[in-house]
């Protein structure tokens, strides 16, 4: 292999470990058109349009991937994530992009709602314990017992997270409608085992923790 081509790759293969890829001051400048649902700084105002802020950057790089798959006009059915609020929106972005504006809301810092005070002990025993007799484990292998999820692995942060907006995936996921949790099918088969009262209770739960 000839030096220089040497060279390069051994610059591209250190910048590439020593920062993450996304540039999140040139992706403060990508957002404007995000802003108007998930708000300038990722905390969003509506219940059903959710946080950004202070999600784990390798979660968010991957859902606007799947999302841009999902909600490109003509998208087939079961295509990465279909978010009717955003269809076309991604399509002009590149990958740089994406990866820039998953930096400047993973920058941010998400703020926290409150719970229902008379749904907290059914919500925390199944954020704690999961179902153990079915089978179901507890969320906090995976979300951490306070929420803020494990970045490396995109496992996604949820506290403070709306519980609308919680509800709906735990929905979503458990009626086949959001398919994009991997070949493992995590989210899918935990989502299969919570009944009505269990995702209103642990989406009030979620919204609250901190
Ligand atoms: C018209 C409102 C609207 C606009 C504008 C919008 N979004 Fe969204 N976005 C949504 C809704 C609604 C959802 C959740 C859909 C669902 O319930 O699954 C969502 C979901 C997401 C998610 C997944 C969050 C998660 O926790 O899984 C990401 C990431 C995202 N949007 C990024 C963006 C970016 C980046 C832009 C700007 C380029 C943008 N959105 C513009 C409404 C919007
Ligand atoms: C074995 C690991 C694991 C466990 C246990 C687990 N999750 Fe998840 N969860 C994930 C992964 C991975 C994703 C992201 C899937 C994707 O990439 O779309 C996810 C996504 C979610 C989302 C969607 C977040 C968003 O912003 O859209 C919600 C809500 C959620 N999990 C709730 C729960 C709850 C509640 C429990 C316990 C009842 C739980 N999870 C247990 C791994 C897990």
């Amino acid at each position: 292999m000839n030096k220089v081509l040497v060279s390069l790759l051994l610059t591209l293969g250190l910048t590439g470990a020593a920062q993450a890829a996304g540039d999140a001051a040139a992706g403060q400048n990508k957002v404007m058109l995000c802003s108007a649902c998930h708000n300038a700084d990722g905390n969003s105002a509506a219940p059903n349009f959710p946080k950004l802020a202070g999600q784990g950057e390798r979660y968010l790089l991957k859902q606007m991937k799947d999302i841009k798959a999902g909600s490109t006009p003509g998208a087939p059915e079961g295509v990465g994530r279909k978010v009717l609020e955003m269809t076309g929106m991604l399509d002009t972005f590149s990958d740089q992009d994406l990866e820039d504006i998953a930096a400047y809301f993973a920058s941010q810092k998400g703020s926290i709602g409150a719970a229902d005070p008379a749904l907290v002990e059914r919500g925390e025993a199944l954020w704690r314990g999961g179902k153990l007799a079915e089978g179901m484990p507890a969320c906090t292998g995976c979300h951490a017992p306070n929420g803020i999820g494990n970045a490396a692995a995109a496992y996604p942060k949820l506290n403070g997270q709306h519980a609308a907006y919680i509800a709906k995936q735990l929905t979503d996921f458990r009626e086949g409608v959001r398919t994009n949790d991997g070949d493992t099918m995590i989210m899918r088969a935990i989502a299969a085992k919570l009944s009505n009262k269990d995702i209103q209770a642990l989406s009030s739960y979620i919204q609250g923790l901190h």
